[in-house]
């Protein structure tokens, strides 16, 4: 079975390509910049050149479109990142003359934040907060309202792993000793460890009768910051001193941020954008549509997933 990755560079686009080959698919790597991964074939091209992408795809049977921005300084360039470039796959699958499958990386933002006591469930209407959320449930739309292939969407919670820059500035306040937490209540969240979303697409993709689904993926478990950053001075060996930033002043930090990003012309982590999803009452799914329809059902493995991730930024000299 031929399948093509978008985004294949990435940080999950590369985890998914090693998985799948691993596992004797063979993975096609799309990318717009020049890439090696050995053993795998790579295309390189321009997404928005209708004739390249049409070629690209010409022969594949499952499409994983996973390329996406996660942050801009942009809100334009980021909806055309993400729903200018679902359509134009889309449009391109649409004339290609046999089925071929689309996988769509969206994200739990689409559908929003949940309160506590209930966590979200696919069907809920979108109720994004961020315009990255915003820009991952407009493409969704795009896929249900034009895509004439097969088809199904995936809404990973947050991700961590080997190659995440994001959850990578939590490791490295721990090593300083320090961990943060905005305001005095836990909030509950679901993660998932890129190598279990590399799982969780191929379970998809051998489920073949399943079409126009929409899936929360992950790892089933409920954490706490205080609980992951545990995990981490356990990984490391360290004893954290945690700092409690009152919600105001968090706020003013992350507005500093996100005007540093802008002076820079680098959109930071710490943006306010970033502020408002952070701040949300709990990021909670209900993950039984995936383990009922996909036999979704990983080992609760996260202390070891982060020591390995730990032990991959210090080989890798990230930490
Ligand atoms: N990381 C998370 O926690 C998380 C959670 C939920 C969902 N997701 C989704 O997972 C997918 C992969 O995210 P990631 O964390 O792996 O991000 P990443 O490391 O930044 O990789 C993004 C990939 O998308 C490509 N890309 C970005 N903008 C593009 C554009 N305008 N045209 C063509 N290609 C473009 C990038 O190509 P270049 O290298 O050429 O820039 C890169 O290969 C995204 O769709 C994201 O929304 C991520």
């Amino acid at each position: 079975m031929k399948i093509a990755i978008t985004g294949a560079n990435g940080f999950v686009g590369s985890t998914l390509l090693s998985s799948l080959q691993a596992n004797d698919f063979k993975p096609i790597a799309l990318v717009r910049r020049s890439f090696y991964a050995q053993g795998v074939a790579v295309r390189e091209i321009d997404y928005f050149n209708p004739q390249q992408l049409s070629a690209a795809l010409a022969d594949v049977d499952v499409v994983i479109h996973n390329a996406g921005m996660t942050k801009s300084l942009s809100h334009t360039e980021m909806y055309a990142a993400n729903i200018g470039l679902t359509q134009k796959i889309v449009s391109t699958i649409n004339h290609i003359d046999h089925p071929i499958r689309l996988i769509y990386m969206s994200s739990q933002a689409a559908s929003g934040p949940s309160t506590a006591d209930l966590p979200r469930k696919e069907s809920d209407p979108f109720e994004p907060i961020s315009i990255y959320g915003k820009s991952k449930a407009l493409a969704e739309k795009v896929i249900h309202e034009q895509c004439l292939q097969a088809y199904n969407i995936v809404r990973p919670c947050s991700i961590y792993g080997p190659q995440d820059r994001d959850f990578l500035q939590l490791f490295k306040l721990c090593k300083r000793g320090l961990s943060m937490q905005i305001g005095k209540e836990e909030r509950l969240m679901n993660m998932i460890h890129v190598s279990q979303l590399a799982d969780f697409i191929q379970h998809l993709i051998l489920k073949n009768d399943v079409n126009k689904e929409t899936f929360f993926a992950s790892d089933n478990q409920i954490y706490t910051q205080a609980q992951v950053v545990q995990y981490i001075s356990q990984a490391m060996a360290t004893q954290n001193r945690q700092i409690i930033v009152p919600q105001a002043l968090a706020h003013g930090a992350f507005a500093l941020s996100d005007l540093w990003g802008r002076i820079i012309r680098r959109p930071l982590v710490t943006n306010l954008e970033k502020y408002k999803e952070i701040t949300a009452e709990a990021w909670l799914v209900d993950s039984s549509k995936a383990q009922e329809l996909l036999s979704w059902n990983p080992a609760p493995q996260m202390p070891e997933l982060i020591k390995e991730t730990y032990q991959w930024y210090i080989s890798n000299g990230w930490l």
